[in-house]
């Protein structure tokens, strides 16, 4: 799959995605990880159109997509690169973000690998993902749905369609995959559990669903359809 090209496709209606209720519940959660988290000298891997680089100082976006990154509003530096090829020296930086579902589109393995050389030792990856329980995604086509498949490949599941596929994440192969490159779990968090996200739907949840996402609090995180990670490098 092309990501780049489809990225600069959905760049220009990207940002509207930030005022469905859905993304503002994703958000209201990791921004305080993201906040508590990062600090030092820190790289946004899949940047996007920027949301997280206004939160943070001495912040660097990085970003396959040029369409994407012509919409950073922010004073923070950018530059076009990719995720599983990152052109910065081993150990340069102190914290990484990887947010919003950028490790479900990208060569992870890769992209993970890549984040472990460029962090200096006792560094932080924040990451955030969709995972196997979201199983019924919006095609990122508004258009037409993406049709989730029963095919199960590398543990996980793979949601295709005639516009994107992305790979969907169970906590313990994450896990799994950030361990074996030298990484140790430091917090998980998850949401959506009871509460089905909805992908590009604009109307705001109901009572009865808002009940639903706070009753989320006493319920497995294992479960979540979108996962929230900090990992450290030893
Ligand atoms: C869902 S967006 C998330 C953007 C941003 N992190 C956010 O929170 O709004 C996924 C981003 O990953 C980028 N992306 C996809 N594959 C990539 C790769 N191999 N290297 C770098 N960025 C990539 C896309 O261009 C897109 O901007």
């Amino acid at each position: 799959m092309n990501f780049r090209r489809i990225y600069n496709r959905l760049s220009r209606t990207y940002d509207m995605r930030h005022t469905s209720p859905t993304t503002l519940e994703i958000r209201k959660k990791e921004i305080p990880i993201v906040k508590r988290f990062a600090s030092g000298r820190i790289l946004d891997v899949g940047c996007g159109t920027g949301f997280h680089l206004p939160l943070l100082k001495n912040i660097t976006g990085m970003d396959i997509s040029e369409g994407m990154l012509r919409l950073v509003k922010s004073e923070n530096p950018v530059l076009q690169a990719s995720a599983e090829r990152i052109p910065f020296k081993d150990r340069e930086f102190d914290s990484i973000l990887c947010m919003f579902s950028v490790l479900n589109v990208c060569n992870h393995k890769e992209a993970i690998k890549e984040m472990q050389r460029i962090l200096k030792p006792r560094g932080i990856a924040i990451v955030s993902v969709a995972s196997i329980w979201d199983r019924d995604y919006d095609s990122l086509d508004d258009k037409k749905k993406v049709r989730q498949t029963k095919e199960m490949k590398n543990k996980g599941f793979q949601i295709s369609g005639e516009d994107m596929e992305m790979y969907l994440f169970s906590k313990d192969e994450l896990v799994g995959l950030f361990e074996d490159s030298g990484f140790s779990l430091e917090l998980f968090d998850s949401l959506f559990i009871l509460q089905k996200p909805r992908w590009g739907d604009l109307t705001r949840f109901s009572f009865r669903e808002k009940m639903r996402l706070r009753l989320e609090r006493f319920y497995p995180k294992g479960y979540g359809c979108i996962y929230l990670m900090v990992f450290r490098k030893s």
